[in-house]
């Protein structure tokens, strides 16, 4: 069931949004090369905290740690470890979140670790550009399939692939809602977006093939051809004036 949030709920929202593109924002300045990602995950669960927020990521599932920080061919869902240490010419996604009274914001982000090839530069700046094209699409009366459809066109486009087998989601007082919101889809086709609707879209685009695979570790999603990934995301609310982009600093 998709479940419209009230003006009230919106501005609780916000704030959790606020949190989340804060402890994203903290994250970016402390990447260089040297930095272990166990450490990255340690500077965002304390800057959450001391929002008066709570890491949603952690123990979701059994997830162990605030962020999922993903390097170079991991698509999404890395596990921050003292041993992965981030060095010049990686890219780095980060993916996390924060419930504030009781509601959730969720975003992620690819940046770059020193200097890095114009291929990856190129893969970078073509995701971010993708998810853009999509929250255009996210206006009451268009639909589903028009998100999907943005993305895919855009990046498919520029000869990159999309990753099907994980998806955006509804957001609210649960981390992950109704309705599914794919990377790929026919335009007009899907459930309706309505005033209210709260998503986060996250394109997941790889430079090689779609398909990934899971590392033993039970969460790590890797690119099959070993090809670098990169990951945006946003929480967006539909409003009668068009799509509003919550998790802003
Ligand atoms: N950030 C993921 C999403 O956007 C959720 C991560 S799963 C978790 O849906 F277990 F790590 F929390
Ligand atoms: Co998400």
């Amino acid at each position: 069931m998709v479940v419209l949030k009230t003006g009230r709920e919106l501005s609780i929202m916000k704030e959790a949004c606020r949190i989340s593109a804060g402890a994203l924002q903290v994250i970016r300045d402390a990447v260089e090369p040297g930095i272990t990602t166990a450490e990255l995950d340690r500077i965002a669960e304390k800057y959450i905290l001391s929002q008066g927020a709570v890491p949603n990521f952690k123990n979701y599932q059994g997830y162990p740690a605030t962020a999922c920080i993903s390097v170079n061919n991991e698509v999404i869902h890395g596990i921050p470890s003292e041993k992965r240490k981030l060095v010049s010419g990686d890219i780095v996604s980060v993916d996390l979140g924060a419930v504030f009274n009781g509601y959730h914001g969720d975003n992620a982000a690819t940046f770059a670790v020193g200097d890095i090839s114009d291929e990856a530069k190129r893969l970078i700046d073509t995701t971010r550009e993708s998810l853009y094209e999509a929250i255009r699409m996210a206006c009451p009366g268009n639909r589903i399939g028009d998100i999907g459809y943005a993305v895919q066109k855009y990046v498919e486009d520029r000869g990159y692939s999309v990753v099907r087998q994980f998806v955006g989601h509804g957001i609210g007082t649960h981390l992950h809602e109704a309705p599914e919101v794919p990377n790929f889809g026919t335009p007009g086709r899907g459930i309706r977006l309505l005033p209210g609707m709260t998503l986060a879209i996250e394109p997941m685009i790889n430079i090689g093939k779609g398909d990934v695979k899971i590392m033993p570790d039970g969460w790590t999603v890797l690119t099959k051809d070993g090809s670098l990934s990169a990951h945006f995301e946003h929480t967006v609310a539909m409003t009668p004036d068009g799509p509003q982009i919550m998790t802003v600093v």
